[in-house]
């Protein structure tokens, strides 16, 4: 029993960031995806068809592969060309990552899987340069999720990425990281993608998904349970393989303006569970901590880690407004989607 619970003090954070392009993984949560598990609605035809096209872009990589390692005559006269990037759109939860991991699942060779942020941490430890050269000479397909267009300075990072890449014979494929928003929203979005992207536009093929959230169809947990305490919950929680760990909120937010955010998966992908007790909202002067517990909660996702927190607030109410308008409302909104999911509200009185 005693080994099912993890104390955030024994957790070891010193991974080196090599891990980052060494793991090159398919996060927990999305391991098993496939474009045969992934089930589109007919009343959306734009899933069957991002389905379609993906899995002949999955094929293309693998003729494009044969003919690589060609001489540059015989590599010209043949009729197979280096296959398109491409930008996969569309609203949240219809699956956007879920493709994206199939694949990486069914790319017979090698693929890397990075989140954004995770891409912005390397390219800040190394250079932009030096990880366009590391990712190109080990993998065919770079994996992006959550391409980010709304902070201008981050945008252009990414946009000087993609023009390296494309000097090179690795294609990457990025989704979108735009929260719920109307079809209006989406069109825009795709404007913006196209205006900070230039010239480049031509280099991807826009896959845009319609539909609904697939969450809801998933979510097996009521979003408040009142009746029990935290503690109680948490000593009977049954692990499933990984650990539980419970901490008070401020104990963690300490704890993780200590670890680099690339590091918090040493916490993230050894839980089954997290227990926070006495969850409170930031206020708009605790911005880096709001940032670097998004970035938790991102990880946590991706880890597929059941959360519950005791708080007297609702968790729509966990930022301060001028954090949830301001300039990464982006990353605070699909954190606060990402914990309607995730996370288990026992609400104290
Ligand atoms: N059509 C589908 N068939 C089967 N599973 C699906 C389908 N669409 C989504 N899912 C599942 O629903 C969950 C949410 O999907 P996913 O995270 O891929 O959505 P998303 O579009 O990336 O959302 P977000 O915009 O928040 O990043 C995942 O567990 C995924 O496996
Ligand atoms: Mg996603």
């Amino acid at each position: 029993m005693k080994d099912e619970i993890l104390n955030i003090d024994d957790i070891d954070f010193s991974v080196s960031i090599d891990s980052l392009i060494e793991s090159n993984a398919i996060p927990p949560k999305f391991k098993k995806c496939t474009f045969e598990n992934y089930y589109p609605d007919n009343n959306y035809p734009s899933q069957e068809e991002a389905k379609n096209k993906l899995k002949a872009f999955v094929k293309q990589m693998e003729d494009f592969r044969k003919i690589k390692e060609r001489p540059k005559l015989l590599r010209a006269i043949s009729k197979v060309k280096k296959p398109k990037n491409i930008y996969l759109d569309g609203v949240y939860g219809v699956g956007k990552t879920h493709l994206l991991a199939a694949i990486g699942n069914e790319y017979k060779h090698k693929s890397a899987f990075l989140s954004f942020s995770e891409l912005t941490y390397l390219i800040a430890y190394y250079t932009l340069e030096d990880v366009v050269k590391e990712l190109s000479c080990k993998f065919d397909i770079v994996l992006i999720d959550e391409f980010e267009l709304d902070d201008p300075g981050d945008a252009m990072m990414g946009i000087n990425f993609i023009r390296q890449m494309n000097k090179t014979d690795c294609v990457v494929v990025a989704t979108s990281n735009t929260l719920p928003s109307q079809l209006g929203q989406r069109k825009l979005d795709i404007l913006v993608f196209k205006e900070r992207i230039g010239k480049l536009v031509n280099s991807f093929d826009t896959i845009i998904i319609d539909g609904k959230d697939y969450r809801i169809k998933l979510k097996k947990i009521e979003f408040n349970e009142t009746s029990k305490s935290i503690e109680s919950i948490f000593e009977t929680y049954k692990t499933k393989g990984r650990k539980k760990l419970i901490v008070d909120f401020e104990r963690l937010i300490e704890k993780l303006k200590e670890v680099h955010p690339f590091r918090y998966t040493q916490l993230s992908y050894n839980l089954d569970a997290l227990f926070i007790e006495n969850l409170r909202p930031f206020s708009s002067e605790e911005l880096m901590d709001a940032l670097r517990f998004t970035h938790l909660i991102d990880t946590l996702y991706y880890g597929d880690v059941e959360i519950f927190a005791s708080g007297k607030y609702n968790i729509f109410d966990l930022f301060h407004p001028d954090l949830k308008d301001g300039k990464f409302k982006t990353k605070i909104g699909r954190c606060l989607s990402r914990l309607s999911e995730k996370c288990t509200l026992i609400t104290q009185t």
